[in-house]
């Protein structure tokens, strides 16, 4: 949702706004700016240079192709239907719909028979529900990796205003629509679908790797994903890098931009939730103090809305996802994404207007509950508020809670963390980074025509719990979002084109054979196959 905003500014106002900006800017400043500008010139043209890289062609290790008939695509679909239809449904953290869970744990052993029989797989439940599977490489020494994807769904009513009911994997128009066809099921399904085929093929992979299958990622993952590492923990395994949920290829999303992108998700904002609390003494309402405990919080409340957190546009990967994009776009868009080093506090200023493109800016503040009061004619002795902060890459938890201490600046407004985490790590996207590239390769194989670029997930997945074991975690799925798309995602009518599906089962059955390369081209060569 984010991006389709940051498109439709980057369009509508600001095109006609950035150029009248550097109208007033190269004015002001005059020769030292054109001299800026003559620098920045000279990187918007390098940079279409490197997107060559992208063609690299590296000999296959493994050459098993799927070509789907008919009849299979029909079982494929439908057995796809069949785990949407279960309503493996997270309540909350301690509620969710056990039956279904235990339902979806039936299909997966009837749905993908050679996965749970083959000698070269070894299953585990966790947690009851959640599930890991480890398949064994003929070649130990190369370090595992481990794909991540979760079974449980947010809730939906058909009375939202669901085109089919969100639980009926009905068809329309080529859409199979239903809650969890975008989040998670179509990667979950897919992947152990791609498995299914290519160990019916008689695959045997060299590099060794993990599924992991979440049940409660919906409501923070403390059991499925936790549990996983754990265990993942104590066997001493270090994976090369995680690949779970999180972006996908935005088709028509980012205007401006000539065809598709594929963001693939290198980091994730961090998270505050801070709870501030004000006690007084209670008295009766007809002989009241200056202030009450509810005047003392509203005001520090005020002052946390009234004053955000710095813009750190440009600080944090938000940059790298803007470069690598820069080329496909027109000018003079493509010269200002180009040049972030001299444009990025003009775009954070824009970008900070509308609150989806603001949330890529800046270390976001929600002010999300406020209790107080207990009687009509009483002073109220208690009032409390809790604070919802969305961390910027830049920033770290300490920073950010340290910020909203000054910013409140009142002794009497008692200030406590209930839950918080640092942002993730940012995961390397450079031309060394083994699972970014082989993604990248496996996309641009199946779609040439798209752009692959790192990117931000500005909400959580169960990977971040993953950080102890790897160095690299990357959030994408193979789905294809056009316009509206994105608020389908937790929103009414969910859904996932029936070419969609077939396309995520074709993505992981090569992702899965070019995952066994040793390791990468260097990048000379890969440059020469040109
Ligand atoms: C893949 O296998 C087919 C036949 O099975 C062969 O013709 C083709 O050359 C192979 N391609 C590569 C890249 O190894
Ligand atoms: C839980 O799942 C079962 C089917 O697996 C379904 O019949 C039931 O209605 C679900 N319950 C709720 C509360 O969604
Ligand atoms: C697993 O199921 C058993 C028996 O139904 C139950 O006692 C236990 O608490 C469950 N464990 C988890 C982690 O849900
Ligand atoms: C990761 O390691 C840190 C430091 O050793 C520890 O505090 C933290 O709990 C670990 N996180 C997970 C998810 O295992
Ligand atoms: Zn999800």
């Amino acid at each position: 949702m984010v991006l389709r905003r940051l498109a439709q500014l980057t369009k509508m106002d600001s095109k006609i706004r950035i150029v009248h900006v550097l109208k007033i800017v190269a004015g002001t400043l005059g020769l030292a700016v054109l001299l800026l500008f003559t620098a920045a010139s000279i990187r918007t043209l390098s940079l279409d240079v490197n997107a060559g890289l992208q063609l690299a062609n590296w000999e296959k290790t493994n050459n098993i192709s799927l070509v789907i008939e008919q009849r299979q695509r029909e079982q494929l679909l439908a057995t796809f239907k069949e785990a949407i239809r279960i309503p493996t449904v997270s309540f909350s953290e301690t509620e969710m719909n056990q039956t279904a869970l235990l339902h979806f744990n039936q299909l997966l052993r009837k749905a993908f028979p050679t996965v749970f029989s083959s000698n070269l797989v070894h299953h585990e439940l966790v947690a009851n529900y959640s599930h890991l599977f480890r398949v064994r490489g003929s070649l130990p020494d190369l370090e595992p990796y481990l794909l991540l994807a979760h079974i449980d769904v947010v809730p939906a009513t058909e009375s939202d205003g669901w085109e089919a009911p969100p639980f009926s994997a009905q068809e329309i128009d080529g859409f199979i629509y239903g809650r969890g066809t975008f989040d998670d099921k179509g990667s979950l399904m897919g992947m152990l679908q791609a498995l299914e085929y290519l160990l019916m093929k008689g695959y045997a992979p060299r590099r060794g790797f993990y599924i992991g299958l979440g049940h409660d990622e919906e409501v923070h993952g403390h059991q499925g994903a936790l549990n996983i590492v754990r265990m993942l923990e104590q066997r001493g395994v270090r994976l090369l890098f995680v690949l779970d949920e999180g972006l996908a290829i935005l088709d028509g999303i980012l205007d401006g931009l000539e065809g598709p992108a594929a963001l693939i998700g290198i980091s994730e904002k961090g998270q505050a939730t801070v709870k501030l609390s004000v006690s007084t003494v209670p008295s009766h309402s007809s002989i009241p103090p200056r202030e009450t405990s509810i005047g003392i919080l509203a005001a520090a409340v005020k002052r946390l809305e009234e004053n955000p957190m710095p813009r750190l546009f440009g600080m944090g990967p938000e940059k790298a996802m803007f470069e690598h994009l820069a080329h496909k776009f027109k000018l003079p868009m493509k010269f200002i994404m180009s040049n972030l080093w001299l444009f990025s506090p003009l775009i954070g200023r824009i970008l900070e207007r509308r609150p989806d493109s603001n949330a890529f800016v800046r270390t976001t503040t929600a002010v999300t509950m406020f209790n107080a009061g207990v009687k009509v004619n009483v002073i109220p002795p208690y009032a409390e508020a809790f604070v919802n902060l969305r961390i910027h890459s830049a920033q770290s938890l300490q920073e950010v809670l340290d910020l909203v201490r000054t910013t409140v600046a009142d002794e009497r407004v008692k200030m406590e963390l209930s839950d918080g985490f640092d942002p993730l790590p940012v995961s390397s996207s450079d031309e060394k980074a083994f699972g970014f590239q082989v993604i990248k390769k496996t996309l641009l194989d199946m779609f040439p025509g798209v752009t692959v670029a790192p990117g931000i997930c500005i909400g959580n997945t169960d990977s971040r719990h993953f950080r102890n074991l790897t160095n690299d975690i990357y959030r994408f799925s193979a789905l294809w979002f056009k316009p509206g798309d994105p608020q389908r995602f937790h929103g009414i009518n969910e859904r996932i084109s029936k070419k969609n599906y077939e396309d995520i089962v074709q993505f992981f059955f090569s992702l899965i054979q070019n995952f066994d390369i040793q390791r990468l081209p260097d990048s000379h060569s890969s440059a020469h196959e040109l």
